[in-house]
């Protein structure tokens, strides 16, 4: 049971592999990052990291190894690798705006993962992340059911979380469906959120919660704003969560950016929608139905998903 997490000297990559650790089901944490440099000198945050949290193991209590490094071949034989590599957002930016430089980062990471681990299973949580995830798809020849986006999961517990603060009940008791590209495109869907089992609708007025669907959409960029980059706690969990689902063959049922090819009338785009993770890691893609006004608003998510792909593409010709 090894994971590798990329990007593990940042917020992200370092709070997933946290986030791992604790749960104490993995062998070993491969924690991967650049050598940096700060004031002319050489910096490995990657290994820092992995230092820090492994001194942290007797007070969490776990005993799975923590393994900073520079070097790939540290990473060989990984069950579930784990892409953060690349650079943030800052005020002001979208996930978009990232297209360029993460595409080629992530490009780079993902030949080096397959190079070492040939039928790893690989979550891709860098941004813009549909696009990023099929960067990693393509770079990768794996097959589709083993390349997905951390992004739905995410963004549930932030509606979620918002839901619960309003109505004044624990948000594990909030379940909810999101679909869509992760972007402002995104789809909370009222139809499919309960509190346990109740539609939310008994529970909140219609106004109220047409702005915590708009503040979903939005709740990346409110916690850029405040902390002048973009989020790692709640990212992480999600991350890590995904891992287990997979690592411990739980057949769990999450939103997850999976590569459609038919489903929801999309082909061959990434995309948030519900997946059964286990074992090889997709393990079947659940369709829903849509009712019109649903359906048109995940088409135009994935207009907008096709439409930085293009980019993507565009930015690869020259
Ligand atoms: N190989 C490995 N690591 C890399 C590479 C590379 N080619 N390029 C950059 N990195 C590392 C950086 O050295 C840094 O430690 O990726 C890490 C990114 O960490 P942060 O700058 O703290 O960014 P973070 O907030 O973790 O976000 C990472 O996740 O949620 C997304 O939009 C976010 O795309 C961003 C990514």
């Amino acid at each position: 049971m090894k994971v590798t997490v990329v990007g593990a000297g940042g917020n992200v990559g370092s709070t997933v592999s946290m986030a791992v650790a604790q749960r104490d089901f993995a062998e070993e944490v491969v924690m991967v990052d650049i050598v940096q440099e700060k004031d002319g000198d050489k910096i490995y945050p990657s290994k820092g990291r992995a230092l820090d949290q492994w001194e942290s193991s007797p007070i969490h209590k776990f005993d799975t190894k923590l393994n900073g490094t520079v070097d790939y071949e540290d990473t060989a034989g990984s069950d579930v690798c784990v892409i953060t590599a690349g650079v943030p957002r800052k005020p002001g930016m979208s996930r978009d705006d990232l297209l360029e430089i993460n595409a080629n980062i992530v490009q780079d990471v993902t030949e080096k993962l397959v190079k070492h681990s040939p039928n790893t299973i690989i979550i891709v949580v860098s941004n813009p992340l549909d696009v990023m995830a099929q960067v990693a798809l393509e770079t990768s020849g794996l097959d589709s059911s083993r390349v997905m986006g951390m992004a739905g999961i995410l963004d549930t517990a932030r509606y979620r979380s918002f839901l619960a603060e309003e109505i004044g009940v624990s948000p594990k008791d909030i379940q909810a469906l999101l679909l869509g590209g992760h972007g402002d495109t995104m789809v909370p869907l009222p139809r499919f959120t309960t509190v346990s089992g109740m539609p939310i609708k008994q529970f909140i007025d219609d106004d109220k919660l047409e702005e915590i669907v708009e503040r979903t959409k939005g709740g990346g960029g409110e916690l850029v704003n405040l902390m002048g980059t973009s989020a790692w706690y709640a990212p992480g969990a999600a991350a890590a969560q995904m891992v287990e689902a997979i690592m411990l063959d739980q057949d769990r049922v999450f939103p997850c950016a999976a590569n459609l090819n038919g489903e929801y009338g999309q082909e061959d785009l990434f995309l948030g929608v519900p997946v059964k993770l286990g074992k090889g890691g997709i393990k079947e893609i659940i369709e829903v139905d849509l009712n019109d006004e649903e359906q048109e608003l995940l088409d135009e998510s994935a207009d907008h998903v096709h439409s930085v792909l293009k980019e993507f593409r565009q930015l690869m010709d020259k």
